[in-house]
Protein backbone atom coordinates (compact mmCIF):
# COMPACT_ATOMS: atom_id res chain seq x y z
CA UNK A 1 0.00 0.00 0.00
CA UNK A 2 1.10 3.36 -0.81
CA UNK A 3 1.95 5.59 1.77
CA UNK A 4 1.24 9.47 1.87
CA UNK A 5 4.51 10.18 0.69
CA UNK A 6 4.56 8.42 -2.30
CA UNK A 7 1.17 9.78 -2.93
CA UNK A 8 2.16 13.32 -2.55
CA UNK A 9 5.11 14.00 -4.66
CA UNK A 10 5.68 17.93 -5.05
CA UNK A 11 6.05 19.81 -8.34
CA UNK A 12 8.63 21.93 -9.51
CA UNK A 13 7.36 23.60 -12.73
CA UNK A 14 9.13 27.02 -13.09
CA UNK A 15 6.18 29.81 -14.48
CA UNK A 16 3.06 27.82 -14.24
CA UNK A 17 0.87 28.10 -11.11
CA UNK A 18 2.41 25.06 -9.52
CA UNK A 19 0.20 22.12 -8.72
CA UNK A 20 -1.02 21.59 -5.30
CA UNK A 21 -0.64 18.09 -3.36
CA UNK A 22 -1.10 15.77 -6.70
CA UNK A 23 -0.83 11.80 -7.53
CA UNK A 24 2.61 10.71 -8.95
CA UNK A 25 1.43 9.80 -11.73
CA UNK A 26 -0.41 11.85 -14.07
CA UNK A 27 -3.89 10.38 -14.84
CA UNK A 28 -4.18 9.99 -18.73
CA UNK A 29 -7.43 8.10 -18.67
CA UNK A 30 -10.07 7.36 -15.67
CA UNK A 31 -11.42 4.52 -16.42
CA UNK A 32 -15.24 3.38 -15.76
CA UNK A 33 -16.14 0.09 -14.49
CA UNK A 34 -19.70 -0.89 -13.64
CA UNK A 35 -18.81 -2.95 -10.19
CA UNK A 36 -22.43 -4.76 -10.09
CA UNK A 37 -21.85 -5.86 -13.60
CA UNK A 38 -19.94 -9.56 -12.81
CA UNK A 39 -18.61 -9.50 -16.75
CA UNK A 40 -16.67 -5.73 -15.87
CA UNK A 41 -15.97 -6.42 -12.92
CA UNK A 42 -14.11 -10.01 -13.92
CA UNK A 43 -11.56 -8.13 -15.94
CA UNK A 44 -10.19 -5.15 -13.60
CA UNK A 45 -7.54 -6.98 -12.45
CA UNK A 46 -6.33 -7.69 -16.36
CA UNK A 47 -6.79 -3.94 -16.57
CA UNK A 48 -4.39 -2.63 -13.42
CA UNK A 49 -1.07 -1.31 -14.59
CA UNK A 50 -2.36 -0.71 -18.68
CA UNK A 51 -4.41 2.21 -16.81
CA UNK A 52 -3.91 5.47 -14.45
CA UNK A 53 -6.95 5.25 -13.28
CA UNK A 54 -9.55 2.42 -12.59
CA UNK A 55 -13.00 3.71 -11.42
CA UNK A 56 -15.68 1.96 -10.05
CA UNK A 57 -18.85 3.82 -11.14
CA UNK A 58 -21.70 3.57 -8.78
CA UNK A 59 -24.12 6.66 -10.31
CA UNK A 60 -25.53 7.29 -13.51
CA UNK A 61 -25.63 3.90 -15.42
CA UNK A 62 -25.73 1.80 -12.92
CA UNK A 63 -29.80 0.77 -12.10
CA UNK A 64 -31.32 2.01 -8.86
CA UNK A 65 -31.89 -1.76 -7.87
CA UNK A 66 -28.43 -2.54 -8.68
CA UNK A 67 -26.55 0.75 -6.36
CA UNK A 68 -26.42 -1.92 -3.29
CA UNK A 69 -24.86 -4.48 -5.52
CA UNK A 70 -22.31 -2.06 -7.38
CA UNK A 71 -21.17 -0.44 -3.99
CA UNK A 72 -20.79 -3.93 -2.76
CA UNK A 73 -18.91 -5.14 -5.57
CA UNK A 74 -16.57 -2.42 -5.15
CA UNK A 75 -16.12 -3.39 -1.57
CA UNK A 76 -15.24 -6.87 -2.94
CA UNK A 77 -12.82 -5.66 -5.69
CA UNK A 78 -11.34 -3.05 -3.59
CA UNK A 79 -9.98 -5.65 -0.98
CA UNK A 80 -9.37 -8.42 -3.93
CA UNK A 81 -7.33 -6.44 -6.14
CA UNK A 82 -3.69 -5.23 -5.40
CA UNK A 83 -3.68 -1.78 -8.13
CA UNK A 84 -0.08 -1.67 -7.48
CA UNK A 85 2.01 1.14 -8.03
CA UNK A 86 0.85 2.57 -11.21
CA UNK A 87 -2.58 2.33 -11.02
CA UNK A 88 -4.97 4.71 -8.43
CA UNK A 89 -8.77 3.16 -7.21
CA UNK A 90 -11.15 5.55 -7.65
CA UNK A 91 -15.08 5.82 -7.28
CA UNK A 92 -17.69 7.86 -8.58
CA UNK A 93 -20.33 7.77 -5.81
CA UNK A 94 -24.12 8.92 -6.18
CA UNK A 95 -25.14 12.76 -6.23
CA UNK A 96 -25.66 14.24 -3.15
CA UNK A 97 -29.19 14.69 -3.56
CA UNK A 98 -29.50 10.83 -4.22
CA UNK A 99 -30.70 8.68 -1.54
CA UNK A 100 -27.59 6.42 -2.16
CA UNK A 101 -24.49 8.92 -1.63
CA UNK A 102 -24.58 8.23 2.53
CA UNK A 103 -24.41 5.21 2.11
CA UNK A 104 -21.76 5.06 -0.45
CA UNK A 105 -19.44 7.21 1.47
CA UNK A 106 -20.02 5.71 4.60
CA UNK A 107 -19.41 1.95 3.06
CA UNK A 108 -16.61 2.53 0.82
CA UNK A 109 -14.87 4.61 3.55
CA UNK A 110 -15.55 2.54 6.34
CA UNK A 111 -14.73 -0.66 4.67
CA UNK A 112 -12.04 0.27 1.70
CA UNK A 113 -10.63 3.55 2.96
CA UNK A 114 -7.53 3.05 2.41
CA UNK A 115 -7.49 1.68 -0.96
CA UNK A 116 -8.96 4.25 -2.44
CA UNK A 117 -7.68 7.77 -3.74
CA UNK A 118 -10.43 9.62 -5.07
CA UNK A 119 -13.80 10.21 -4.38
CA UNK A 120 -15.84 11.54 -7.62
CA UNK A 121 -18.43 13.59 -6.59
CA UNK A 122 -21.03 14.34 -9.11
CA UNK A 123 -23.28 17.18 -10.34
CA UNK A 124 -21.42 19.34 -7.96
CA UNK A 125 -23.53 23.12 -7.70
CA UNK A 126 -20.81 24.85 -5.69
CA UNK A 127 -18.30 24.93 -3.13
CA UNK A 128 -20.86 23.80 -0.90
CA UNK A 129 -21.28 20.41 -2.21
CA UNK A 130 -17.18 20.09 -1.51
CA UNK A 131 -17.60 21.33 1.99
CA UNK A 132 -19.86 18.74 2.84
CA UNK A 133 -18.01 16.07 1.00
CA UNK A 134 -14.71 17.08 2.44
CA UNK A 135 -16.15 17.04 6.15
CA UNK A 136 -17.73 13.98 5.97
CA UNK A 137 -14.72 12.20 4.85
CA UNK A 138 -12.66 13.46 7.30
CA UNK A 139 -14.97 11.93 10.22
CA UNK A 140 -15.61 8.99 8.40
CA UNK A 141 -11.44 8.85 8.19
CA UNK A 142 -11.06 9.77 11.91
CA UNK A 143 -13.35 7.05 12.96
CA UNK A 144 -11.94 3.89 10.67
CA UNK A 145 -7.93 5.35 11.81
CA UNK A 146 -6.97 6.44 7.74
CA UNK A 147 -3.89 8.59 7.83
CA UNK A 148 -4.05 9.60 4.49
CA UNK A 149 -6.36 12.05 3.15
CA UNK A 150 -8.88 10.58 0.40
CA UNK A 151 -8.85 13.07 -2.00
CA UNK A 152 -12.24 14.76 -4.15
CA UNK A 153 -13.01 15.21 -7.52
CA UNK A 154 -15.61 17.36 -8.96
CA UNK A 155 -17.99 16.83 -12.15
CA UNK A 156 -18.81 20.00 -14.03
CA UNK A 157 -22.12 19.48 -15.03
CA UNK A 158 -24.56 21.95 -14.02
CA UNK A 159 -24.76 25.49 -15.24
CA UNK A 160 -24.58 26.61 -11.74
CA UNK A 161 -21.38 24.60 -11.42
CA UNK A 162 -20.07 25.79 -14.40
CA UNK A 163 -21.09 29.32 -12.49
CA UNK A 164 -18.61 28.48 -9.57
CA UNK A 165 -16.18 26.39 -11.05
CA UNK A 166 -13.62 28.69 -9.55
CA UNK A 167 -14.85 28.36 -5.91
CA UNK A 168 -15.11 24.58 -6.58
CA UNK A 169 -11.65 24.18 -7.30
CA UNK A 170 -10.45 26.01 -4.39
CA UNK A 171 -13.10 24.60 -2.09
CA UNK A 172 -10.77 22.32 0.05
CA UNK A 173 -7.29 20.85 -0.49
CA UNK A 174 -8.88 17.64 -1.18
CA UNK A 175 -9.51 18.61 -4.75
CA UNK A 176 -7.71 16.89 -7.13
CA UNK A 177 -9.15 17.86 -10.13
CA UNK A 178 -12.69 18.38 -11.64
CA UNK A 179 -13.78 16.53 -15.67
CA UNK A 180 -16.55 18.09 -17.79
CA UNK A 181 -19.90 16.32 -17.92
CA UNK A 182 -20.87 16.53 -21.05
CA UNK A 183 -24.17 14.59 -20.94
CA UNK A 184 -25.58 16.11 -18.01
CA UNK A 185 -24.53 19.86 -18.77
CA UNK A 186 -26.38 19.40 -21.93
CA UNK A 187 -29.53 18.44 -20.22
CA UNK A 188 -29.00 20.99 -17.92
CA UNK A 189 -28.44 23.69 -19.84
CA UNK A 190 -31.56 22.49 -22.48
CA UNK A 191 -29.05 22.18 -25.07
CA UNK A 192 -30.73 20.39 -28.05
CA UNK A 193 -28.63 17.52 -28.40
CA UNK A 194 -29.11 13.99 -27.11
CA UNK A 195 -25.31 13.21 -27.05
CA UNK A 196 -22.71 12.31 -24.84
CA UNK A 197 -19.84 14.40 -25.11
CA UNK A 198 -18.55 14.88 -28.60
CA UNK A 199 -19.47 17.35 -31.85
CA UNK A 200 -22.94 17.98 -33.91
CA UNK A 201 -23.38 17.97 -37.62
CA UNK A 202 -25.38 20.87 -37.02
CA UNK A 203 -22.81 23.30 -34.69
CA UNK A 204 -21.30 25.02 -37.91
CA UNK A 205 -20.09 28.40 -39.02
CA UNK A 206 -20.56 29.01 -43.05
CA UNK A 207 -17.79 30.71 -44.94
CA UNK A 208 -18.67 34.23 -46.00
CA UNK A 209 -20.27 34.75 -49.79
CA UNK A 210 -17.44 35.61 -52.32
CA UNK A 211 -18.79 38.92 -53.86
CA UNK A 212 -21.89 38.56 -51.62
CA UNK A 213 -23.27 35.71 -53.85
CA UNK A 214 -24.67 33.60 -51.44
CA UNK A 215 -25.76 31.05 -53.90
CA UNK A 216 -22.16 30.15 -53.87
CA UNK A 217 -20.00 26.76 -52.65
CA UNK A 218 -19.28 27.55 -49.16
CA UNK A 219 -17.36 25.90 -46.87
CA UNK A 220 -18.84 25.00 -43.67
CA UNK A 221 -17.09 24.04 -40.31
CA UNK A 222 -17.86 22.37 -37.40
CA UNK A 223 -17.24 24.38 -34.08
CA UNK A 224 -16.50 22.10 -30.82
CA UNK A 225 -19.85 22.41 -28.39
CA UNK A 226 -17.65 22.18 -25.46
CA UNK A 227 -14.70 24.73 -26.39
CA UNK A 228 -15.79 27.26 -23.16
CA UNK A 229 -16.54 25.43 -20.65
CA UNK A 230 -13.05 23.69 -21.14
CA UNK A 231 -11.39 26.27 -21.07
CA UNK A 232 -12.94 27.62 -17.98
CA UNK A 233 -12.82 24.39 -16.38
CA UNK A 234 -9.02 24.37 -17.15
CA UNK A 235 -8.47 28.18 -15.97
CA UNK A 236 -10.09 27.70 -12.29
CA UNK A 237 -8.11 24.23 -12.21
CA UNK A 238 -4.48 25.85 -12.98
CA UNK A 239 -5.56 28.56 -10.84
CA UNK A 240 -5.86 26.16 -7.64
CA UNK A 241 -3.20 24.01 -9.05
CA UNK A 242 -5.54 21.21 -9.54
CA UNK A 243 -6.34 18.94 -12.68
CA UNK A 244 -8.83 19.37 -15.47
CA UNK A 245 -10.23 15.86 -17.33
CA UNK A 246 -12.22 15.88 -20.17
CA UNK A 247 -15.66 13.32 -19.97
CA UNK A 248 -17.56 10.97 -21.42
CA UNK A 249 -17.04 10.31 -24.96
CA UNK A 250 -20.13 8.27 -26.00
CA UNK A 251 -20.00 7.12 -29.20
CA UNK A 252 -17.51 4.09 -28.64
CA UNK A 253 -17.42 3.44 -32.23
CA UNK A 254 -16.22 7.02 -33.95
CA UNK A 255 -12.35 6.14 -32.58
CA UNK A 256 -11.76 8.97 -35.05
CA UNK A 257 -13.86 11.80 -33.82
CA UNK A 258 -12.90 10.60 -30.02
CA UNK A 259 -9.30 11.06 -30.83
CA UNK A 260 -10.07 14.79 -31.79
CA UNK A 261 -12.22 15.50 -29.10
CA UNK A 262 -9.03 14.33 -26.57
CA UNK A 263 -6.66 16.09 -28.62
CA UNK A 264 -8.93 19.43 -28.50
CA UNK A 265 -8.90 18.82 -24.46
CA UNK A 266 -5.38 17.97 -24.13
CA UNK A 267 -4.38 21.00 -26.34
CA UNK A 268 -6.54 23.68 -24.03
CA UNK A 269 -5.11 21.78 -20.20
CA UNK A 270 -6.80 18.71 -19.65
CA UNK A 271 -4.27 16.27 -18.42
CA UNK A 272 -6.82 13.18 -19.08
CA UNK A 273 -9.75 12.11 -19.82
CA UNK A 274 -12.62 9.46 -18.69
CA UNK A 275 -12.23 5.96 -20.77
CA UNK A 276 -15.60 4.16 -21.04
CA UNK A 277 -14.45 1.12 -23.82
CA UNK A 278 -10.72 -0.93 -24.49
CA UNK A 279 -10.47 1.39 -27.40
CA UNK A 280 -10.53 5.10 -25.96
CA UNK A 281 -7.77 3.55 -23.26
CA UNK A 282 -5.36 3.73 -26.05
CA UNK A 283 -6.21 6.39 -27.61
CA UNK A 284 -6.02 8.26 -24.00
CA UNK A 285 -2.75 7.05 -23.84
CA UNK A 286 -1.76 8.46 -26.85
CA UNK A 287 -2.85 12.04 -26.91
CA UNK A 288 -2.49 12.62 -23.33
CA UNK A 289 1.33 11.70 -23.32
CA UNK A 290 3.24 14.34 -25.17
CA UNK A 291 4.75 12.81 -28.31
CA UNK A 292 8.52 12.39 -28.97
CA UNK A 293 8.33 15.47 -32.02
CA UNK A 294 7.00 17.50 -29.23
CA UNK A 295 9.72 16.66 -26.27
CA UNK A 296 12.82 16.78 -29.00
CA UNK A 297 11.69 20.42 -29.37
CA UNK A 298 10.97 21.20 -26.24
CA UNK A 299 14.59 19.89 -24.98
CA UNK A 300 16.07 21.99 -28.22
CA UNK A 301 14.55 25.39 -26.96
CA UNK A 302 15.70 24.50 -23.22
CA UNK A 303 18.90 24.11 -24.54
CA UNK A 304 18.97 26.66 -27.01
CA UNK A 305 17.24 29.49 -24.19
CA UNK A 306 20.39 29.03 -21.90
CA UNK A 307 19.78 30.67 -18.76
CA UNK A 308 15.88 30.73 -19.75
CA UNK A 309 15.94 34.84 -20.78
CA UNK A 310 16.27 36.86 -23.82
CA UNK A 311 14.90 35.54 -26.99
CA UNK A 312 16.48 33.21 -29.42
CA UNK A 313 16.36 32.15 -33.20
CA UNK A 314 15.50 28.16 -33.52
CA UNK A 315 14.40 27.00 -37.25
CA UNK A 316 13.12 30.47 -38.05
CA UNK A 317 11.10 31.01 -35.33
CA UNK A 318 11.89 33.17 -31.99
CA UNK A 319 11.86 31.32 -28.60
CA UNK A 320 11.71 33.49 -25.72
CA UNK A 321 10.83 32.71 -21.49
CA UNK A 322 7.23 32.13 -22.36
CA UNK A 323 7.53 29.81 -24.92
CA UNK A 324 9.93 27.85 -22.97
CA UNK A 325 7.70 28.12 -20.03
CA UNK A 326 5.68 25.77 -22.64
CA UNK A 327 8.50 23.52 -23.27
CA UNK A 328 8.70 23.03 -19.57
CA UNK A 329 5.41 22.08 -19.28
CA UNK A 330 5.96 19.60 -21.99
CA UNK A 331 8.63 17.93 -19.95
CA UNK A 332 7.33 17.86 -16.69
CA UNK A 333 4.79 15.98 -18.36
CA UNK A 334 6.88 13.42 -20.03
CA UNK A 335 9.09 13.53 -16.82
CA UNK A 336 6.41 12.59 -14.65
CA UNK A 337 4.79 9.87 -17.07
CA UNK A 338 8.25 8.01 -17.07
CA UNK A 339 8.97 8.44 -13.55
C1 LIG B 1 -21.14 12.53 -17.18
O1 LIG B 1 -21.48 12.16 -16.10
C2 LIG B 1 -21.94 13.33 -18.03
O2 LIG B 1 -23.06 13.65 -17.60
O3 LIG B 1 -21.49 13.65 -19.14
MG1 LIG C 1 -23.38 12.92 -15.57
Amino acid sequence: MRSAKDFFTPLAVGAPTPLREVPARPSRMIHFFDPSNPKMASKVPQLVGSVDVLLGNLEDAVKAENKEAARAGLVEIARSTDVGEHTQLWTRVNSLDSPWVLDDLTTLVTEVGDRLDVVMVPKVQGPEDIHYVDRLLAQLEARAGLTRPILVHAILETARGVANVEAIAGASPRMQGISLGPADLAADRRMKTTRVGGGHPGYLVRQDPVAGDISGERATYQQDLWHYTIARMVDACAMHGIFPYYGPFGDIADVVACEDQFRNAFLLGCVGTWTLHPAQITIAKRVFSPSAEDVAHARRVRAAMGDGTGAVMLDGKMEDDASLKQCLVILELADRLSA
